[in-house]
Protein backbone atom coordinates (compact mmCIF):
# COMPACT_ATOMS: atom_id res chain seq x y z
CA UNK A 1 0.00 0.00 0.00
CA UNK A 2 1.31 3.62 -1.06
CA UNK A 3 0.52 6.52 0.90
CA UNK A 4 -0.75 8.19 -1.91
CA UNK A 5 -2.91 5.58 -2.68
CA UNK A 6 -4.88 5.80 0.99
CA UNK A 7 -4.55 9.94 0.02
CA UNK A 8 -6.68 9.45 -3.46
CA UNK A 9 -9.21 7.59 -1.90
CA UNK A 10 -9.75 9.93 0.98
CA UNK A 11 -9.69 12.74 -1.34
CA UNK A 12 -12.00 11.11 -4.06
CA UNK A 13 -14.60 10.05 -1.07
CA UNK A 14 -14.55 13.09 0.70
CA UNK A 15 -15.93 11.66 3.42
CA UNK A 16 -15.54 9.47 6.46
CA UNK A 17 -13.94 5.91 5.63
CA UNK A 18 -13.91 3.34 7.93
CA UNK A 19 -10.36 1.79 9.17
CA UNK A 20 -11.77 -1.30 8.27
CA UNK A 21 -12.62 -0.33 4.96
CA UNK A 22 -9.15 0.84 3.84
CA UNK A 23 -7.33 -2.38 6.21
CA UNK A 24 -9.43 -4.66 3.50
CA UNK A 25 -9.38 -2.65 0.57
CA UNK A 26 -4.96 -2.74 0.86
CA UNK A 27 -4.71 -5.94 2.80
CA UNK A 28 -2.95 -4.17 5.58
CA UNK A 29 -3.27 -4.49 9.23
CA UNK A 30 -5.16 -1.31 11.00
CA UNK A 31 -1.34 -0.39 12.36
CA UNK A 32 -0.71 0.04 9.04
CA UNK A 33 -3.21 2.08 7.75
CA UNK A 34 -3.11 4.29 11.35
CA UNK A 35 0.86 4.65 10.29
CA UNK A 36 0.36 5.94 6.66
CA UNK A 37 -2.31 8.28 8.21
CA UNK A 38 0.31 9.89 10.81
CA UNK A 39 2.66 10.31 8.01
CA UNK A 40 -0.04 12.28 6.07
CA UNK A 41 -0.81 14.36 9.09
CA UNK A 42 3.06 15.10 9.60
CA UNK A 43 3.35 16.12 5.71
CA UNK A 44 0.69 18.80 6.36
CA UNK A 45 -3.04 17.14 5.66
CA UNK A 46 -5.31 17.34 8.13
CA UNK A 47 -7.06 14.49 8.77
CA UNK A 48 -9.77 13.97 11.19
CA UNK A 49 -10.02 10.69 12.81
CA UNK A 50 -13.59 9.88 14.49
CA UNK A 51 -14.32 6.55 16.64
CA UNK A 52 -16.35 4.18 14.79
CA UNK A 53 -16.85 6.70 11.75
CA UNK A 54 -13.03 6.44 10.53
CA UNK A 55 -11.00 8.98 8.69
CA UNK A 56 -11.93 12.06 6.79
CA UNK A 57 -9.55 14.43 4.99
CA UNK A 58 -10.34 18.20 5.31
CA UNK A 59 -10.30 19.75 2.29
CA UNK A 60 -6.89 21.41 1.62
CA UNK A 61 -6.69 23.90 -1.61
CA UNK A 62 -2.94 23.56 -2.23
CA UNK A 63 -1.02 21.41 -0.54
CA UNK A 64 2.41 20.91 -2.35
CA UNK A 65 4.28 17.66 -1.10
CA UNK A 66 5.85 14.03 -2.71
CA UNK A 67 2.71 12.54 -2.20
CA UNK A 68 0.38 15.63 -3.24
CA UNK A 69 2.15 15.30 -6.70
CA UNK A 70 2.73 11.72 -7.16
CA UNK A 71 -1.27 11.41 -6.11
CA UNK A 72 -2.01 13.39 -9.08
CA UNK A 73 0.45 12.24 -12.03
CA UNK A 74 -1.25 10.39 -14.99
CA UNK A 75 2.03 10.10 -17.05
CA UNK A 76 4.56 7.01 -17.86
CA UNK A 77 7.73 9.05 -18.71
CA UNK A 78 7.68 12.02 -17.29
CA UNK A 79 8.24 12.96 -13.51
CA UNK A 80 8.22 8.75 -13.26
CA UNK A 81 11.05 10.29 -10.99
CA UNK A 82 10.34 12.80 -8.49
CA UNK A 83 12.03 15.11 -6.18
CA UNK A 84 10.62 17.00 -4.17
CA UNK A 85 12.65 20.07 -1.79
CA UNK A 86 10.64 22.10 0.33
CA UNK A 87 13.87 24.34 -0.38
CA UNK A 88 16.51 24.75 -2.17
CA UNK A 89 19.50 27.32 -4.77
CA UNK A 90 17.92 26.35 -8.34
CA UNK A 91 16.46 23.25 -9.48
CA UNK A 92 17.83 23.68 -12.48
CA UNK A 93 21.27 23.26 -10.75
CA UNK A 94 19.76 20.04 -8.44
CA UNK A 95 18.65 18.65 -12.28
CA UNK A 96 21.87 19.45 -13.89
CA UNK A 97 23.76 17.58 -11.06
CA UNK A 98 21.69 14.83 -10.81
CA UNK A 99 22.28 14.09 -14.97
CA UNK A 100 25.89 14.24 -13.92
CA UNK A 101 25.19 11.60 -11.64
CA UNK A 102 23.35 9.53 -13.86
CA UNK A 103 19.66 10.65 -13.50
CA UNK A 104 17.28 8.95 -16.29
CA UNK A 105 15.05 11.09 -18.26
CA UNK A 106 12.44 12.29 -16.97
CA UNK A 107 13.40 12.98 -13.76
CA UNK A 108 11.16 15.99 -11.98
CA UNK A 109 12.83 18.17 -9.54
CA UNK A 110 10.02 20.05 -7.58
CA UNK A 111 11.12 22.80 -4.83
CA UNK A 112 8.54 24.98 -2.68
CA UNK A 113 11.01 27.72 -2.56
CA UNK A 114 14.17 28.60 -4.47
CA UNK A 115 16.81 31.34 -2.77
CA UNK A 116 19.01 32.03 -5.96
CA UNK A 117 16.20 31.14 -8.63
CA UNK A 118 18.07 31.52 -11.86
CA UNK A 119 15.82 33.54 -15.28
CA UNK A 120 16.66 33.99 -18.67
CA UNK A 121 19.77 36.32 -19.55
CA UNK A 122 21.42 36.09 -16.60
CA UNK A 123 18.45 37.47 -14.36
CA UNK A 124 17.30 36.20 -11.21
CA UNK A 125 13.68 34.24 -10.61
CA UNK A 126 11.74 34.90 -7.47
CA UNK A 127 10.35 31.64 -6.13
CA UNK A 128 8.49 32.46 -2.41
CA UNK A 129 7.43 29.58 -0.58
CA UNK A 130 3.66 28.17 -0.43
CA UNK A 131 2.91 30.06 -3.29
CA UNK A 132 5.13 29.15 -6.54
CA UNK A 133 5.88 26.50 -8.99
CA UNK A 134 9.62 25.83 -9.61
CA UNK A 135 10.45 22.81 -10.93
CA UNK A 136 13.07 21.08 -13.56
CA UNK A 137 12.38 18.10 -15.88
CA UNK A 138 15.33 16.20 -17.16
CA UNK A 139 15.78 14.82 -20.81
CA UNK A 140 18.27 12.99 -22.74
CA UNK A 141 17.52 13.51 -26.34
CA UNK A 142 19.64 11.76 -28.77
CA UNK A 143 18.78 13.79 -31.93
CA UNK A 144 20.64 16.53 -33.36
CA UNK A 145 21.40 19.58 -31.20
CA UNK A 146 19.71 22.02 -33.71
CA UNK A 147 16.25 20.61 -32.68
CA UNK A 148 16.95 21.03 -29.00
CA UNK A 149 16.26 24.49 -28.28
CA UNK A 150 12.38 24.10 -29.43
CA UNK A 151 12.03 21.86 -26.16
CA UNK A 152 11.01 24.90 -24.69
CA UNK A 153 8.69 25.64 -27.31
CA UNK A 154 6.98 22.06 -26.39
CA UNK A 155 7.16 22.94 -23.01
CA UNK A 156 5.27 26.01 -23.02
CA UNK A 157 2.78 24.92 -24.97
CA UNK A 158 2.05 22.23 -22.46
CA UNK A 159 2.10 24.85 -19.54
CA UNK A 160 -0.24 27.00 -21.38
CA UNK A 161 -2.57 24.31 -21.85
CA UNK A 162 -2.01 23.05 -18.15
CA UNK A 163 -3.18 26.95 -17.18
CA UNK A 164 -6.40 26.60 -19.47
CA UNK A 165 -7.40 22.90 -17.97
CA UNK A 166 -6.64 23.52 -14.41
CA UNK A 167 -7.97 27.25 -14.43
CA UNK A 168 -10.10 27.90 -17.40
CA UNK A 169 -7.98 31.02 -17.86
CA UNK A 170 -7.13 32.03 -21.45
CA UNK A 171 -3.42 31.37 -21.13
CA UNK A 172 -1.22 32.56 -24.53
CA UNK A 173 2.00 32.38 -24.99
CA UNK A 174 4.72 35.14 -25.36
CA UNK A 175 7.11 33.77 -28.05
CA UNK A 176 9.21 31.91 -27.44
CA UNK A 177 8.30 30.85 -23.97
CA UNK A 178 6.79 32.87 -21.18
CA UNK A 179 2.99 32.55 -20.38
CA UNK A 180 0.94 35.14 -20.02
CA UNK A 181 -2.41 35.87 -18.59
CA UNK A 182 -4.23 38.98 -18.92
CA UNK A 183 -1.36 40.72 -20.85
CA UNK A 184 1.18 39.64 -17.54
CA UNK A 185 3.50 36.88 -16.86
CA UNK A 186 2.60 34.19 -15.19
CA UNK A 187 5.12 31.37 -16.38
CA UNK A 188 8.98 31.64 -17.53
CA UNK A 189 10.94 28.97 -18.86
CA UNK A 190 14.91 28.68 -18.38
CA UNK A 191 16.32 25.39 -20.82
CA UNK A 192 20.01 24.65 -20.19
CA UNK A 193 21.67 22.04 -22.25
CA UNK A 194 25.08 20.30 -21.41
CA UNK A 195 27.12 19.20 -24.50
CA UNK A 196 29.36 16.37 -25.17
CA UNK A 197 31.35 17.22 -28.39
CA UNK A 198 28.68 17.34 -30.99
CA UNK A 199 26.05 15.12 -29.45
CA UNK A 200 23.17 16.37 -26.62
CA UNK A 201 24.35 14.85 -23.02
CA UNK A 202 21.19 15.83 -21.28
CA UNK A 203 18.81 19.00 -21.70
CA UNK A 204 16.63 20.31 -18.46
CA UNK A 205 13.72 22.70 -18.86
CA UNK A 206 13.11 24.44 -15.86
CA UNK A 207 9.61 26.09 -15.54
CA UNK A 208 8.60 28.86 -12.94
CA UNK A 209 4.78 29.85 -12.30
CA UNK A 210 3.00 32.47 -9.92
CA UNK A 211 0.54 30.05 -8.44
CA UNK A 212 -0.42 31.76 -5.56
CA UNK A 213 1.03 35.20 -5.31
CA UNK A 214 -0.92 37.57 -3.55
CA UNK A 215 1.54 40.68 -4.87
CA UNK A 216 5.24 41.08 -6.51
CA UNK A 217 7.76 43.14 -5.68
CA UNK A 218 7.60 46.51 -7.42
CA UNK A 219 9.92 46.17 -9.91
CA UNK A 220 8.26 43.39 -11.54
CA UNK A 221 4.90 44.44 -10.41
CA UNK A 222 3.84 45.76 -13.85
CA UNK A 223 4.89 43.00 -16.23
CA UNK A 224 3.90 39.74 -13.34
CA UNK A 225 0.71 38.50 -12.32
CA UNK A 226 -0.31 34.88 -11.16
CA UNK A 227 -3.18 32.55 -11.15
CA UNK A 228 -4.47 33.43 -8.01
CA UNK A 229 -4.67 37.20 -8.72
CA UNK A 230 -6.04 36.17 -11.87
CA UNK A 231 -8.81 34.29 -11.21
CA UNK A 232 -9.61 35.20 -7.42
CA UNK A 233 -9.05 31.32 -6.17
CA UNK A 234 -6.42 29.39 -4.61
CA UNK A 235 -4.87 27.26 -7.09
CA UNK A 236 -3.59 23.92 -6.47
CA UNK A 237 0.41 23.95 -7.58
CA UNK A 238 0.26 20.06 -7.63
CA UNK A 239 -2.73 19.88 -10.19
CA UNK A 240 -0.90 21.92 -12.06
CA UNK A 241 2.34 20.52 -12.14
CA UNK A 242 0.41 16.54 -13.05
CA UNK A 243 -1.54 18.29 -16.01
CA UNK A 244 1.62 20.44 -17.36
CA UNK A 245 3.31 16.83 -17.37
CA UNK A 246 0.26 15.31 -18.88
CA UNK A 247 0.46 17.69 -22.02
CA UNK A 248 4.10 17.95 -22.16
CA UNK A 249 4.07 13.86 -22.54
CA UNK A 250 2.25 13.94 -24.95
CA UNK A 251 3.76 17.05 -27.08
CA UNK A 252 6.96 16.03 -26.59
CA UNK A 253 5.88 11.78 -27.90
CA UNK A 254 5.19 13.76 -31.51
CA UNK A 255 8.21 16.38 -31.10
CA UNK A 256 10.75 13.32 -30.37
CA UNK A 257 8.85 11.42 -33.84
CA UNK A 258 9.05 14.54 -35.86
CA UNK A 259 12.36 16.77 -34.87
CA UNK A 260 10.16 19.96 -35.27
CA UNK A 261 7.06 22.37 -34.87
CA UNK A 262 5.26 20.94 -37.74
CA UNK A 263 1.90 18.75 -35.93
CA UNK A 264 2.32 21.26 -32.89
CA UNK A 265 2.93 24.42 -34.86
CA UNK A 266 -0.86 25.22 -35.21
CA UNK A 267 -1.54 24.73 -31.55
CA UNK A 268 1.45 26.69 -30.86
CA UNK A 269 0.11 29.80 -32.90
CA UNK A 270 -3.36 29.87 -31.48
CA UNK A 271 -2.27 30.74 -28.08
CA UNK A 272 0.43 33.15 -29.52
CA UNK A 273 -0.30 36.35 -27.66
CA UNK A 274 1.36 38.18 -30.87
CA UNK A 275 -0.58 36.53 -33.85
CA UNK A 276 -1.16 39.32 -36.41
CA UNK A 277 0.30 41.92 -34.60
CA UNK A 278 2.25 44.61 -34.75
CA UNK A 279 5.87 43.65 -32.83
CA UNK A 280 9.40 45.30 -32.02
CA UNK A 281 12.20 42.70 -32.76
CA UNK A 282 15.21 43.66 -30.36
CA UNK A 283 17.87 42.53 -32.50
CA UNK A 284 21.36 43.45 -31.56
CA UNK A 285 22.51 44.31 -35.38
CA UNK A 286 19.45 46.93 -34.95
CA UNK A 287 15.31 47.15 -33.94
CA UNK A 288 12.85 46.66 -36.21
CA UNK A 289 9.17 46.47 -36.47
CA UNK A 290 6.88 44.15 -38.23
CA UNK A 291 3.72 42.14 -38.07
CA UNK A 292 4.04 38.48 -36.61
CA UNK A 293 2.65 36.04 -38.88
CA UNK A 294 3.21 33.06 -36.30
CA UNK A 295 6.24 30.60 -36.16
CA UNK A 296 7.57 27.91 -38.88
CA UNK A 297 8.72 24.58 -38.57
CA UNK A 298 12.14 25.05 -36.62
CA UNK A 299 9.89 27.29 -33.82
CA UNK A 300 11.14 30.48 -35.38
CA UNK A 301 9.05 33.74 -35.25
CA UNK A 302 8.07 34.88 -38.58
CA UNK A 303 7.96 38.66 -38.93
CA UNK A 304 6.53 40.43 -41.71
CA UNK A 305 8.25 43.51 -42.49
CA UNK A 306 6.78 46.80 -44.44
CA UNK A 307 7.83 45.78 -47.71
CA UNK A 308 6.43 41.88 -47.26
CA UNK A 309 9.27 40.36 -47.31
CA UNK A 310 9.39 37.99 -44.31
CA UNK A 311 12.05 37.41 -41.56
CA UNK A 312 12.14 34.04 -39.14
CA UNK A 313 13.53 34.86 -35.91
CA UNK A 314 15.82 32.95 -34.10
CA UNK A 315 15.08 32.82 -30.45
CA UNK A 316 18.75 32.86 -29.03
CA UNK A 317 20.00 36.08 -30.64
CA UNK A 318 17.11 38.81 -29.82
CA UNK A 319 13.54 39.74 -28.03
CA UNK A 320 10.21 40.42 -29.50
CA UNK A 321 7.93 42.98 -27.55
CA UNK A 322 4.56 44.26 -28.44
CA UNK A 323 4.50 48.17 -29.59
CA UNK A 324 2.48 48.47 -26.63
CA UNK A 325 3.87 47.00 -23.30
CA UNK A 326 5.53 44.01 -22.09
CA UNK A 327 3.43 41.00 -24.32
C1 LIG B 1 12.51 33.44 -17.34
O1 LIG B 1 13.38 34.28 -17.17
O2 LIG B 1 11.41 33.74 -17.80
C2 LIG B 1 12.76 31.99 -16.98
C3 LIG B 1 12.47 31.68 -15.56
C4 LIG B 1 12.70 30.23 -15.20
C5 LIG B 1 12.53 29.96 -13.73
C6 LIG B 1 12.59 28.50 -13.40
S1 LIG B 1 12.06 28.14 -11.76
C7 LIG B 1 12.62 26.50 -11.89
C8 LIG B 1 13.93 26.56 -12.64
N1 LIG B 1 15.04 26.79 -11.73
C9 LIG B 1 15.63 27.97 -11.95
O3 LIG B 1 16.60 28.41 -11.29
N2 LIG B 1 15.01 28.61 -12.96
C10 LIG B 1 13.94 27.83 -13.52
Amino acid sequence: MKKEEILILLRERNDFVSGQELCEKFGVSRTAVWKVINQLKEEGYEISSVHNKGYCLVAQKDVLSDVEIKSRLQTERMAWELVYLTETGSTNNDCKLMAEQGAKEGLLVVADRQNSGKGRRGRSWQSPKGTTISMSLLLRPTYETDAAPQVTLVMALAMADAVREVTGLEAKIKWPNDIVVGGKKICGILTEMSLDMDTINYVVIGVGVNVNNDSFEDEIQETATSLKLQTGNTVSRASLIAVAMKYFEQYYEQFSKDLDMKNLKDRYQGYLVSMGKEVRVLDPKGEYVGVCRGINEAGELMVELQDGTVTCVYAGEVSVRGLYGYT
